[in-house]
């Protein structure tokens, strides 16, 4: 049994498979893969989540924070580029992996890419909700009831800027008088509308939003910047939280702990380079052009999220940042009118794109599982007249439809790191494990420095912030992941197309 269950797909027919799936058309170069990669990873990371890892976790030394999210991303973009270099077709670390590391550890990777796609689509809606909120009442002067615009459960926890009286395990709470965040349903809801009907995101459209939303970013660094106050980045890492009861420092809050576990919370910002190896088939030229993509984007938004989120607690004190449109409050605060709405526009307009990705990554993931036989076979439907996965993309937005309607954004985005630092941790893995088996495969590009250098500090730095995530997040992944695995013994293993061969 072990001998199967780590059995792997041979990468020729894997290409095989890949060539006869359908005829996507070769037709991105480098710089279309850049912006495409940009489009996938600017978004309620940088828009959102930046305000809350500040006020709660880091302080001004959420800009810290980015620093240690963009190196292990820079790492496990290396090795995305070598995987996809060396495997240039659809499916991204669930098709690796099923190539490398065999069938258990390839369901384990699809089932945690659940977490990245459809729960970060879910965080993502979440913060469109609040730019939206804040939009309407800001340019229409429309304020929509809060009740219907935040989520009904609140996790509370020691050492949150929460009103509580701390409590020190977390648990969730009733948010007295809300009832769900009904923005955030509606839009997932409509971009999974779009997606059934396979309106697709076209090249132009996709570059219009990259090229609103960078803006949108460059012009809050070039209006505010000059703003910034530097009193606000005193002190830069802020003393640890205490617990009330036992006087003890607060793991996460503040102090060096906090600022590696707003490194988890803002690693959220760096997730979706890995969507540019998503459209491998559809590559001029994958084995140049890819590594380009992944690690040009990367590079781009490193850069751009340092320089934001100096700025933002520069001139907004970091106490004051735990709200639900962080940025556009920074323009606000800077005494900018103008650029506060045209932060909304952008980061409205930017956050839909990167739903659209999400939720168009995830249906064709479970596509590829249904394909293997590890889910059942109507996973796999096309719809007859708009040619998609009609079944699995309507699944996978009333999911997230429900899960960003109901959750806060901190419990969806930490959920959707941690998931994604996993499979960042089996992807670089896979490429160590690669070099050694499969020495013979072409690789285009090559991670520097041998086979051991790049992917072993890939696995240290994402297993270190996965380590300081919050307790209640690895508690989380854990059961996730066991729920998987139960799922995989009583169906997957049974009707895996690679085992009844
Ligand atoms: N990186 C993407 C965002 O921040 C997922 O929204």
């Amino acid at each position: 049994m072990s001998h199967t269950l780590f059995a792997t797909k041979r990468i020729d027919q894997l290409q095989a498979d890949a060539e006869h799936a359908g005829g996507l058309k070769r037709e991105l170069g480098a710089w279309d893969l850049t912006l495409l990669g940009i489009g996938a990873i600017i978004g309620t990371g940088i828009f959102v989540l930046t305000g809350l890892a500040a006020a709660n976790n880091a302080g001004p030394a959420v800009t810290l924070s980015f620093v240690i999210a963009g190196i292990a991303s820079a790492f496990a973009g290396l090795c995305y580029s070598e995987m996809a270099s060396m495997i240039p077709i659809a499916g991204s670390a669930y098709t690796y992996s099923y190539a490398t590391m065999g069938e258990l550890v390839a369901w384990i990777i699809g089932w945690d890419l659940i977490l990245e796609y459809l729960v970060g689509a879910a965080t993502v809606s979440v913060g469109w909700s609040g730019y939206v909120c804040q939009f309407l009442k800001n340019a229409l002067h429309l304020d929509i009831p809060e009740s219907w615009t935040t989520s009904p459960f609140v996790w509370y926890e020691a050492g949150k800027t929460l009103p509580t009286d701390a409590i020190s395990t977390g648990q969730f709470f009733h948010n007295e008088g809300a009832i769900i965040n009904l923005p955030a349903v509606l839009i997932t809801l409509f971009v999974t509308w779009i997606l059934i009907r396979g309106v697709k995101e076209s090249a132009r459209f996709n570059a219009v939003v990259v090229f609103v939303k960078v803006a949108v970013v460059l012009l809050f660094i070039a209006f505010v910047g000059p703003k910034v106050v530097p009193e606000n980045w005193q002190p830069f890492v802020p003393e640890p939280l205490k617990d009330p009861a036992s006087g003890e420092p607060i793991f996460g809050k503040f102090g060096l702990s906090g600022v590696f576990q707003g490194a988890t919370t803002v690693f959220f910002a760096y997730i979706g380079f890995d969507a540019v190896s998503t459209a491998a088939q559809e590559a001029k030229r994958p084995q140049r052009d890819l590594p380009i993509g992944i690690l040009g984007s990367l590079a781009v938004c490193t850069v751009l999220y340092i320089a934001v989120s100096g700025i933002l607690t520069g001139v907004v004190p970091y106490q004051e940042l735990n709200v639900a449109h962080p940025v556009s409050l920074g323009a606000e605060r800077a005494g900018i009118g103008w650029l506060e709405t045209l932060i909304e526009i952008g980061a409205i307009a930017g956050l839909s794109s990167v739903m659209l990705v999400m939720l168009m990554g995830q249906p064709r993931i479970f596509y590829s599982m249904a394909r293997d036989g590890l889910l059942p076979s109507v996973a796999a439907k096309i719809h007859p007249k708009y040619g998609t996965p009609h079944i699995t993309t309507a699944i996978t937005g009333v999911v997230c439809a429900i899960a960003g309607g109901l959750l806060p954004i901190d419990i969806l985005g930490e959920l959707c790191s941690i998931g994604t630092l996993f499979a960042f941790v089996l992807v670089s893995l896979g490429v160590m494990i690669l070099r050694f088996k499969r020495p013979d495969i072409e690789r285009k590009f090559k991670v520097p420095g041998g086979p051991v250098l790049v992917p072993m500090l890939g696995v240290i730095t994402s297993g270190v912030l996965m380590y300081t995530a919050t307790t209640a997040t690895i508690v989380r992944l854990f059961v996730w992941m066991a729920i998987g695995l139960v799922i995989y013994f009583a169906y997957g293993m049974h009707h895996s197309k690679m085992r009844r061969a």
